[in-house]
């Protein structure tokens, strides 16, 4: 049975969008946690364009399920890591122009680094997953350079539109799950997951959790709006 762990950063970016105080990612978080999620995660960028320090804080104190802290591999967010003890460190290539993460990390460029973060994290008991792409070589590499676990990035096969390729996108999704799991690495998917394309994942049982984010904030627009509105209009309907 594979688990769901929930971003909530895009409820960050809805506050920020006003620079006001809600909705509160904390808050959501822990609804998410009550509907049955079995993690959080946060993705607490350079720029903080979206999750603040204060999320984080609070975030790991209420969690009550699994914290996974997203970040870029530098000192800064590492020395935070340390501090607030997030349950998993996912670590993240980050480019400031982007959008959301583009691609996963390109692990053997960057071993020596990547083998000194992931030393110190766990030294402090979090766990540390590396979000690569479907390639045995940043997987090899990953498993070399201390990473706990690797969560697949799926933005490919996500993004793929004709039959063949989004086949052909899976393949490389389920090999990679597939070696992972045979070399002992705990194995996580994720990016750009949603309600349609999360089916043909029932045939790869290496997968042992997905991280999702936009797909089930946008649902929570959809099948929240009716009654957000009714209420609205029963308030106004009695002036
Ligand atoms: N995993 C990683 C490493 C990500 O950066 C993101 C996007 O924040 C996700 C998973 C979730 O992707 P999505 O929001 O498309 O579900």
């Amino acid at each position: 049975m594979a688990l769901l762990s929930v971003n909530v950063d895009h409820i960050a970016t809805i506050r920020e969008a006003r620079g006001i105080d809600e909705p509160d990612p904390v808050l959501v978080a822990g609804m998410a946690e009550l509907a049955g999620a079995e993690g959080i995660i946060c993705h607490l960028r350079r720029d903080r364009r979206h999750v603040k320090d204060r999320d984080l804080s609070l975030l790991r104190k209420t969690v009550k399920t699994k914290l996974n802290l997203e970040m870029a591999p530098v000192k800064e967010l590492v020395d935070i890591a340390l501090t607030i003890k997030p349950d998993v460190v996912t670590l993240v290539p980050e480019r400031r122009e982007e959008l959301t993460t583009e691609g996963g990390l390109e692990v053997a460029g960057n071993k020596e680094e990547y083998k000194r973060v992931t030393g110190k994290l766990k030294e402090a008991g979090i766990s540390v997953s590396f979000f690569i792409d479907p390639n045995p070589d940043q997987i090899k590499e990953s498993l070399s350079a201390g990473a706990d676990i690797i969560e697949i990035n799926t933005r490919e096969y996500s993004e793929a539109r004709s039959e063949s390729d989004i086949s052909r996108q899976f393949e490389k999704v389920k090999e990679a799950a597939k070696l992972a799991s045979k070399l002992k690495l705990r194995v996580c998917a994720g990016h750009g997951l949603n309600y349609v394309n999360i089916k043909r994942f029932s045939s790869i049982p290496e997968i042992e959790e997905y991280s999702i984010g936009h797909s089930i904030i946008a649902r929570t627009v959809m099948v929240g709006i009716d009654q957000a509105v009714r209420e609205m209009v029963k308030l106004v309907s009695q002036f």
